[in-house]
């Protein structure tokens, strides 16, 4: 046994205008119940704040995080940066209680809940600070992102552009005709061949990541696999957009990739419209399951993706 015993916090309890569970699927992840009297006032306030007017003002986006922070408390945004920092944890769904199933409603929660964690990164893709994306039976993108019958491989966000990419958010907005296509996700400490990767020398070298011309950026950016916060191994990638110099750099993603998907740790997580999970993308994997085959299918998820608040 180790000299140094690791303290593990929970974050579970009933706080004053919230509930922190344990998440029934996923050991790692707590699961948010926000009072709904703080939602309804939260959604009542801002009834007239809408999607286009927070694209359009960038600082109406923290002015919305602003209200449900004075809704619910100092507390709330306390729990959840914290729970996002816990290398033990990080990371939490929270949803809307089915108190509404307007869309206008879901972008303004997440914008509100991204924006009491830090910063938003634009999304080239959209050309705003999220993403709004479906997947249905037919596809003709240059990605595995709108591919509803392919597995979408475990994967981080942001590892072709320049920007620290701390965490990820993802809400489902609808979802019809779906079977499977559960988001896929998996903790860094839990994959049995963590060491075993992180330690291969070519793990810390520098890897060229391109996007493909739907992305809107144009630019490679360098990473290592594997670097090291607070002495603990992180990660970056996804096979899609690596661009491996050697013969010996791919056969390495390729078996690491390999690894990840066939790992007991790589778990199926359902999540209702008007829910969000939001986990560090530093060391979290996720992807996406196939659907089962279906002409009426059709998914909307909405992404916002940023960096930790530095006060
Ligand atoms: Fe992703």
């Amino acid at each position: 046994m180790s000299i140094v015993q690791q303290t593990v916090r929970s974050f579970t309890g009933k706080y004053e205008n919230f509930e922190v569970k344990e998440h029934p699927v996923h050991h790692r992840l707590y699961t948010i119940e926000v009072d709904k009297k703080v939602l309804v006032t939260f959604l009542e306030k801002n009834k007239e704040v809408t999607s286009q007017r927070l694209e359009y003002v960038p600082y109406m986006r923290l002015v919305l995080a602003d209200s449900l922070q004075s809704s619910i408390g100092s507390e709330f945004v306390q729990t959840i940066r914290a729970i996002l920092h816990d290398r033990n944890s990080g990371g939490f769904t929270i949803g809307l209680q089915s108190l509404t199933i307007d869309e206008e409603d879901y972008v303004k929660f997440a914008t509100a809940i991204s924006h009491l964690v830090g910063g938003v990164n634009f999304d080239a893709m959209s050309g705003t600070y999220y993403a709004r994306f479906s997947v249905k039976d037919t596809d003709h993108s240059d990605s595995y992102l709108r591919q509803a019958y392919r597995l979408f491989t475990l994967h981080t966000d942001g590892t072709y552009v320049d920007e620290t990419t701390d965490w990820l958010l993802m809400m489902k907005f609808s979802e019809e005709h779906a079977a499977g296509g559960e988001s896929r996700l998996m903790h860094l400490d839990d994959w049995e061949e963590l060491d075993k990767f992180s330690g291969h020398p070519i793990g810390s070298c520098r890897i060229e990541y391109r996007a493909p011309s739907s992305k809107n950026v144009s630019k490679s950016v360098y990473n290592r696999t594997f670097y090291e916060v607070n002495g603990k191994p992180c990660i970056c990638f996804i096979d899609q957009f690596a661009y491996p110099s050697t013969i010996e750099e791919a056969v390495y993603l390729k078996e690491l990739s390999d690894s990840m998907e066939n790992s007991r740790a790589t778990i199926a997580l359902p999540l209702p419209a008007g829910d969000l999970v939001m986990i560090n993308n530093t060391f979290w994997l996720h992807g996406r399951a196939p659907f089962e085959k279906n002409q009426k299918l059709y998914r909307e998820l909405l992404r916002q993706r940023g960096y930790f608040a530095k006060v």
